[in-house]
């Protein structure tokens, strides 16, 4: 590498170089230091409810099979057959009792151990078939049930990485009697960036709104995130942007969904759900977090939650110049199914590759890739430097806090990103 990750993030994360978007030794090192060793998100449990279940999941370029065993427990091994290292799930989703790899047909149980070699019959000595089965992901955790795994043995509890990213997660989670679903299978799409681009941008910028989005969003929408908004970062890495409403805010102005395609044009049926979740959202989530009008979320390192929107999105990794994005429509699992259907319109006019705001977002990113891949501009690091040093504890809000304005979510993301990276170097 022709730069050590000192000269590419300076101290305090004010200067960032365009390489960290662009040099494939930068990426090499991202694999190790950072998507080897983190918990990667790899599904919802709602999406894998029967024994037999299935569906595909990455952890950065690495095929996972993530399943319910028959006894009901979670399972994720990696899509690559111990004969020749053909995938052996071809499906993005379904319910099966064996994997059956197309070339030779060895065949794997929904929980990854080696049930058949057609050839062996005709051997004397057989293969022990105990020691061929799938390579399991070394751990696997699920939390409100969102599954995730890591291939580091060692990691800490899930919970603890989360840390107090659960209390903002909870306010919208914990709204819901019986929590959320994901609903039908991820939007996939590919986009010649760098796999940060996506993950900066859903980890707290919400000042583009009403410039990038300005045929939807209204300015006047921007001036209220801008007087009731807060920007936190619970632990580096992690983010969540939102607006805090005021105490004697009518019900339709706190209430989530309201303000998108469903509360607005789904009629009574929709509305009088979302305000009978609203009525009660203080007893369930408390009287602080039932004021809490989420904006963007970000888990570290590639995990996005978009609240406004009801989306998760992981941001795949492809190589440096390369990013397969994920999103799922998200919605709360005790609805009426019409009710379901007319929240998830607000995720699908508005996100997804086809989505108003996503197709945006989308042209940015490529954009902004292709900014940072210019010759002749590498004495010219981004400057990352604006709110610098304004966030602080808050008497009610975990973690640092501060106005949207202020770019400390992403110094705090390259700090980390820095730290992790130069771990790898150092030890390599
Ligand atoms: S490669 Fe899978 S059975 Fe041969
Ligand atoms: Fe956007």
């Amino acid at each position: 590498m022709k730069y050590t990750i000192d000269e590419l993030v300076n101290r305090d994360a004010s200067l960032i170089s365009r390489r960290c978007w662009t040099d494939p030794a930068v990426y090499k090192l991202e694999k190790r230091g950072i998507f080897g060793r983190a918990w990667l998100f790899l599904g919802h449990e709602s999406q894998i409810r029967r024994p037999g279940d299935f569906v595909q999941a990455y952890m950065c370029e690495t095929p996972i099979i993530l399943s319910r065993g028959e006894n009901g427990q979670l399972y994720a091994n990696i899509n690559s057959c111990s004969h020749r290292g053909l995938p052996v799930c071809r499906a993005d989703h379904g319910n099966t009792k064996r994997f059956i790899c197309p070339y030779h047909n060895w065949s794997y149980t929904v929980e990854g151990a080696l049930a058949t070699i057609p050839q062996e019959s005709a051997l004397r000595n057989k293969p022990d078939k105990r020691l061929l089965g799938l390579k399991p992901v070394p751990r696997i955790a699920s939390w409100r049930g969102l599954v995730f795994g890591s291939f580091d043995p060692d990691i800490m509890p899930l919970e603890d990485y989360l840390g107090d990213m659960r209390f903002y997660l909870d306010a919208f989670l914990d709204r819901f009697p019986q929590g959320i679903e994901f609903m039908g299978a991820p939007h996939r799409w590919v986009l010649d960036a760098n796999w940060k681009l996506p993950v900066e941008n859903q980890l707290g910028d919400v000042n583009h709104g009403a410039f990038l989005h300005s045929a939807i969003i209204p300015r006047e929408a921007q001036d209220l995130i801008e007087e009731l908004g807060y920007s936190v970062v619970t632990t580096p890495g992690h983010g969540a942007t939102f607006r805090l409403m005021p105490e004697d805010a009518p019900v339709d102005d706190v209430a989530w969904g309201m303000e998108g395609m469903g509360g607005m044009f789904g009629g009574a049926e929709v509305q009088d759900y979302l305000r009978e979740v609203q009525a009660r959202a203080a007893e369930r989530v408390g009287p602080l977090r039932a004021r809490m009008k989420g904006l963007t979320y970000g888990i570290y390192p590639n995990l996005s939650f978009l609240w406004s929107n009801a989306s998760f999105k992981v941001s795949h990794p492809r190589g440096p110049g390369r990013v397969e994005y994920w999103s799922w429509a998200v919605v709360p699992a005790d609805a009426p199914a019409a009710v379901k259907r007319l929240l998830r319109t607000n995720y699908s006019s508005f996100f997804g590759p086809g989505g108003m705001l996503e197709q945006e977002d989308s042209e940015v990113w490529v954009q902004q890739f292709r900014g940072s891949n210019i010759d002749f501009a590498d004495d010219r690091p981004y400057f990352y430097g604006l709110g610098l040093g304004e966030e602080g504890p808050h008497p009610e809000l975990p973690g640092q806090v501060s106005v949207t304005a202020n770019e400390f979510y992403a110094r705090h993301f390259f700090t980390r990103w820095r730290d992790e990276l130069q771990a790898v170097e150092r030890a390599s």
